[in-house]
């Protein structure tokens, strides 16, 4: 179903990528490949469709809930939780890896201690097979362990040519900071990958895609409203789907589906406020409030909070919401972000 908020699984309910679905085939053999674009895109959905498609085992490691100091632990058991959904496929393959040992249906790794294993040793013995391993979310894999896993994909880009890397990303400027492919001193410094950036539906396509979802669903929609969806939503393809969802279960006031989707949006920049401080929400808002300029911003922080700012302060702040692509020069990269961010609570004290 084209409105199922769950991330699709085939080809069928996903809308409009058939040329990013041919591009990752003709490309399955490249040693890491990178999906990258703003949340909500359909990114884990085109991975999940490919995946399905293609004949060779993988496993999907989704990294969205690794916290920002983890620990080796951490990311072994979201890979026993990856490798446990897939047993069926993986069986063979991982009953032969020491340190790994399969109790019923689930997949335990021993990651600490004698006869533990690295993750280059783990990859290494998964190259026996032809085997395709993606990490969804993959920039959070940043933190004190970044340069362990990135000299593991290095080791493994270098020697492991059974094994095909997926990398996907939200926060694209992390992604690629963190991966470090043009930076000298980084272990991927010079890689080939193949780069996959998902944009947004054009109008037309947003406008198809409502109206498939709602004739799936036998529901008439004015044109008004498909038209309205599309102008507030703009493109992207999770609101689309939120809408046409919330739509279709009997919520036909496409304002108050608007004011949920903002609320959610609020949620998760109130996270970002919470976990890096109150000055991001005074630079969200004043961007929000439409102010486009360095010093316009310095001011209108300074306004706010009664303090001066250091410049390499609000530099920071600044590239951090870039990276985390939720602006872009001085432009909020979804609308539904901007009106949150215009919500954002500042206390003056
Ligand atoms: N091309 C598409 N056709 C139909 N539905 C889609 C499409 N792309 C995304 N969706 C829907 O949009 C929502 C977001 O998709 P998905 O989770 O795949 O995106 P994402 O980029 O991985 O998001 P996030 O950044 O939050 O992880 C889901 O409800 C999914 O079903
Ligand atoms: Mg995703």
């Amino acid at each position: 179903m084209l409105f199922d908020p769950r991330p699709k699984a085939s080809r069928s309910e996903l809308f409009g990528r058939d040329r990013e679905l041919e591009l990752l085939h003709a490309n399955v053999d490249v040693p890491i490949i990178i999906i990258s674009g703003i949340r909500r895109i359909g990114k884990t959905s085109l991975l999940t469709v490919f995946l399905n498609e293609v004949s060779i085992p993988s496993v999907i490691i989704d990294l969205r809930d690794l916290h920002t100091n983890y620990g080796l632990r951490d990311l072994y058991n979201l890979l026993s939780k990856a490798f446990s959904s897939k047993l069926d496929k993986l069986y063979d393959v991982l009953k032969s890896i020491s340190g790994i040992s399969i109790r019923g249906v689930e997949v335990e790794i021993k990651w600490r201690g004698r006869g533990s294993l690295t993750l280059s040793s783990l990859f290494d013995a998964l190259n026996r097979r032809r085997i395709i391993i993606a990490f969804d979310e993959a920039q959070k894999l940043r933190g004190p362990r970044s340069q362990e896993f990135l000299n593991a994909l290095a080791h493994a880009y270098d020697y492991d040519r059974n094994i095909t890397f997926v990398l996907t990303g939200s926060e694209v400027g992390l992604l690629y900071g963190f991966l470090g492919i043009d930076r000298l001193d980084s272990p991927l410094y010079g890689r080939y990958c193949f780069n996959l950036k998902l944009e947004r539906f054009d109008r037309d396509t947003s406008q198809e895609f409502l109206k498939a979802g709602f004739r799936e669903l036998g529901i008439d929609v004015e044109a008004e409203v498909l038209e309205k969806a599309v102008e507030e939503f703009d493109g992207i393809p999770g609101w689309l789907t939120f809408f046409g969802n919330e739509y279709a279960r009997g919520n036909r006031d496409i304002d108050r589906i608007k004011k949920l989707a903002i609320d959610i949006a609020l949620g998760e920049l109130q996270n970002i406020v919470r976990e890096r401080g109150k000055r991001y929400a005074y630079a969200l808002r004043g961007i929000a409030e439409g102010v486009k300029t360095w010093s316009g911003l310095k001011r209108y922080i300074e306004e706010k909070e009664g303090t001066t700012i250091s410049p390499s302060i609000l530099y920071n702040i600044l590239k951090n919401l870039e990276d985390m692509s939720i602006i872009h020069n001085y432009q909020f990269l979804d609308p539904i972000y901007r009106e949150a961010s215009l919500r954002l609570h500042i206390d003056q004290s």
